[in-house]
Formats: structure tokens, C-alpha cells, sequence
């Protein structure tokens, strides 16, 4: 009987961290881990990457005048050379890292 409760206890501390483990997948790390290579950590595309693309910092006033459904349809979809993410992100991380993005665009 003992056993079994344990068991279950561990089960479940097992389950709740894989479950806390996927929201703490925030919009930063998924921007740092997908994202950053081409927009820069600080969303200013000011990397050899960003350059070459010819990819507009976020305080372009083109960017700054998206909104965030905008964004993030680039983003799903895929806008000039950026490809589509639909396929690899769910529309959860999407929007947490065009959130993230956003707080770059001032
Ligand atoms: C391969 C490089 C690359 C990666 C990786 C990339 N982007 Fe882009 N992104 C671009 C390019 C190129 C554009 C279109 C050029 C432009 O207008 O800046 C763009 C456009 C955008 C735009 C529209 C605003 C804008 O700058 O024109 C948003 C928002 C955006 N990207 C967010 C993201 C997010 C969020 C991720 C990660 C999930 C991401 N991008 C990953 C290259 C990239």
C-alpha cells in the first residue's frame, strides 16, 4: 500500500514538471533559440545574418507599425526570407516569441 501511494506520488511530481518544463519554454527562450540568429538577441538584425538578409531592425518604423497579429501571421506564414513556422513552432510559441520581439520594438 505504501509503495503504491509513493509511486503514485512520483508520478505525478514527474508529470507536473514536464508539465511546468513546457510553459517555462518562454517567449525569450524560444526567441534566443530560434529567432535571435537572424533578428538579433536585442531585435536589431545587426548581425552579419541580419545584414545579409537585409533583415529591418525592430525600431524600423515599418516593423513598429505592424501589430501583433500581423506579426505574427509573418511569422506563421513566412515573410520574404524568413520561412514559414508554421510547421515547427505551435501557434503558442509563435505568439510568445513575437511577445518577446515586441518588446524591442519601442
Ligand atoms: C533565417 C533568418 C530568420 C529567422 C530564423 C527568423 N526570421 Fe523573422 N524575418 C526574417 C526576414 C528576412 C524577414 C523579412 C525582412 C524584414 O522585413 O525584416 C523577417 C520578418 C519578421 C517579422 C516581420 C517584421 C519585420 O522585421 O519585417 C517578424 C515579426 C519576425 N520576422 C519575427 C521572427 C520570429 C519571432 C522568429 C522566430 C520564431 C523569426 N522571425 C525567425 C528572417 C528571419
Amino acid at each position: 500500500m505504501s509503495i503504491s501511494i509513493r509511486f503514485r506520488l512520483v508520478l505525478a511530481t514527474a508529470i507536473l514538471s514536464v508539465s511546468t518544463w513546457g510553459m517555462a519554454q518562454s517567449g525569450q527562450a524560444i526567441y534566443q533559440a530560434k529567432c535571435a540568429s537572424c533578428h538579433g538577441a536585442d531585435g536589431m538584425a545587426s548581425s552579419g545574418v541580419g545584414k545579409a538578409l537585409k533583415i529591418k531592425p525592430a525600431s524600423d518604423p515599418s516593423v513598429k507599425k505592424m501589430n501583433e497579429a500581423e506579426m505574427i501571421a509573418a511569422v506563421r506564414d513566412g515573410q520574404g526570407k524568413m520561412r514559414a513556422y508554421k510547421a515547427s513552432l505551435s501557434d503558442e510559441q509563435i505568439k510568445a516569441s513575437v511577445d518577446y520581439f515586441r518588446t524591442f520594438v519601442k
